[in-house]
C-alpha cells in the first residue's frame, strides 16, 4: 500500500480543510476514523448556528417569523432548492422539500403509477431496498394486483453482483407494452453499483413508460443531470451524503413537463396551492405550476435549517471538487484492498467502476466477525446481511491517511 501516496494527497488537498468543520465520533481510548457515510452523514458545525438563528426568530417573533428575519419561513425552502438543483442537475422549480424518503415514493406512486388493463406492471429490482418494495406493494394490494402477476424483477446474472444495464433494457423491450412504470435506485444500496440512469431514461421513453429514481445513495455523492436525462420523477434523503440529520427533510424532483397536468391523481394539501392564493382559504386548490403542488403541509423550520447548513457546505466548496476527491478517495481505497494478499479468497469487491464513493466487501466467511473487529478498533462501518461490509470514505470529512490505516488495519484483522 502507497502509504506515501495518502500522506501526499492529504497534503495537497484543495478541500482537506472542510474535515476539521465536522464533529467526528469520540471514544475514550480509540481514535474513531469514520466510514460509514453511505448511511448517516456526520454533523457539520454550521448546523447548529442555522437551527439556533431559528430558535432566537421564533423567540422574539413568534408568528410573525414567518415574514421577517434573516430567512422569512414563508420561502424558506426556496434557498434550500437552490442549492438542491446544482447537485441534482435540475431546475429548482422542478424541486419541492417535504417528508422522508418512503413517505414521498407514496405520494410518488399515487400520481406515477397509473395502471390500466395492458400497461399495469412495474420493473424493480430483485434486490430492491426494503421499504421500496413495501411502498411498491402496498399500492399494488390497495389495486388489488398481485406481486406475481404485476412486477418485473431484474436481477444481475447467476455467478454476477451487479446488474448489466444491457439486461435492464432488453426486459423493458421484452415487455414494452405492458410496462407502466420503472421504479429502480439511482445507487444500488448494496453493491454501490451506479445505475446509468440516462440510458433508462431514454429506453423507458422510447417505449412510453415513466420512469423513477429512488437517488437516496446518489444525491451528493454522484453527479446527477435529472432534467437533461429527462427522469420523470425522483425522490431521496438528506441525511446520508447530504449530512442533514438523523431523520433529516426529503425532498422530490418531477420533471417540468408535469406541472402543468391536471389530469394526475395527487394527495393534496394547502401548502400546494400557489403561494398567491394560498392564505384565501377557497373551496378547490389552485395547486402551484411546480413540484411545490405535492407539497401538503407548512415545512418543518427546524429540519430545513440543518438542511440548508449542510448544502451551504456544498455550496461553498463547490460540487465538482467534492466529486473530484471522492473519486481519487475511493479509487485509492479499491486499489489498495486489491493489492493485499487475502483478496479473492477471504473477500472481493462487489462494486463496479460505475459508483459513488462507497465499496461493499464481500466476505466469504466470517465477515461479522471481521466487521465487529474493526468497530472495535475504531472503524465505524456498516454490515449487511449476508457478509457484506460497506466502506465509504466521504470527500467531505475524510482523508488518504483514514484510506490507508482502515486497509492497513483490515490486513491486520484477517
Ligand atoms: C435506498 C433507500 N431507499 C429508501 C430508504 C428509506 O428512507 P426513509 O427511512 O427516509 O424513508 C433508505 C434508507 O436508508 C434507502 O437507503
Amino acid at each position: 500500500m502507497k502509504k506515501d501516496y495518502a500522506l501526499k494527497m492529504d497534503h495537497n488537498d484543495p478541500i482537506g480543510f472542510a474535515k476539521n468543520h465536522f464533529f467526528v465520533p469520540q471514544r475514550k481510548d480509540t481514535k474513531v476514523t469514520y466510514l460509514c457515510g453511505n448511511s448517516l452523514g456526520l454533523q457539520h458545525k454550521d448546523i447548529k448556528v442555522y437551527i439556533e438563528e431559528e430558535l432566537k426568530s421564533w423567540k422574539k417573533n413568534a408568528v410573525d417569523g414567518h415574514f421577517i428575519g434573516n430567512r422569512p419561513w414563508i420561502d424558506y425552502q426556496e434557498e434550500v432548492k437552490s442549492m438542491l438543483s446544482k447537485l441534482l442537475g435540475s431546475s429548482q422549480k422542478e424541486i419541492a422539500v417535504m417528508n422522508s424518503l418512503s413517505v414521498n415514493l407514496h405520494l410518488l406512486m399515487i400520481s406515477f403509477y397509473r395502471p390500466d388493463k395492458v400497461r399495469f406492471k412495474i420493473l424493480m429490482e430483485k434486490n430492491a431496498f426494503s421499504s421500496d418494495r413495501y411502498v411498491v406493494i402496498s399500492h399494488l394490494k390497495s389495486r388489488n394486483l398481485s406481486y406475481e402477476d404485476t412486477i418485473i424483477e431484474v436481477s444481475p446474472r447467476d455467478n454476477e453482483d451487479s446488474l448489466r444495464t444491457e439486461d435492464i433494457i432488453n426486459t423493458i423491450e421484452k415487455n414494452n407494452d405492458n410496462i407502466s412504470l420503472v421504479l429502480l435506485p439511482g445507487i444500488q444500496y448494496y453493491t454501490g453499483q451506479l445505475f446509468d440512469i440516462e440510458k433508462i431514461t431514454e429506453e423507458c421513453h422510447r417505449n412510453k413508460i415513466i420512469v423513477g429514481f429512488d437517488l437516496a445513495h446518489a444525491i451528493g455523492n454522484v453527479e446527477l443531470n435529472l432534467s437533461k436525462w429527462g427522469v420523470d420523477f425522483a425522490s431521496w434523503c438528506s441525511y446520508k451524503y447530504l449530512n442533514s440529520g438523523p431523520g433529516g427533510i426529503s425532498g422530490i424532483y418531477v420533471n417540468n413537463k408535469f406541472h402543468r397536468d391536471f389530469s394526475f391523481p395527487r394527495y393534496q394539501g394547502w401548502w400546494g396551492n400557489k403561494i398567491e392564493t394560498r392564505f384565501q382559504m377557497n373551496k378547490n386548490i389552485d395547486p402551484s405550476i411546480s413540484s411545490e403542488a405535492w407539497v401538503m403541509s407548512n415545512p418543518p423550520i427546524l429540519m430545513l435549517a440543518s438542511h440548508l447548513a449542510s448544502l451551504n457546505v456544498f455550496n461553498k466548496i463547490g460540487f465538482p471538487k467534492i466529486l473530484e476527491k471522492g473519486k481519487l478517495l475511493t479509487q485509492y481505497l479499491g486499489e489498495s484492498l486489491e493489492s493485499l494478499s487475502s483478496y479473492g479468497s477471504i473477500f472481493k469487491i462487489i462494486t463496479p467502476s460505475n459508483r459513488g464513493s462507497q465499496l461493499s466487501l464481500f466476505f466469504h466467511i466470517n465477515g461479522k466477525k471481521i466487521f465487529n473487529k474493526l468497530m472495535d478498533r475504531g472503524f465505524i462501518v456498516d454490515y449487511r446481511e449476508p457478509n457484506v461490509v460497506r466502506v465509504t470514505p466521504v470527500p467531505l470529512y475524510n482523508s488518504f491517511m483514514d484510506v490507508y490505516n482502515f486497509v492497513t488495519n483490515l490486513e491486520e484483522i484477517i
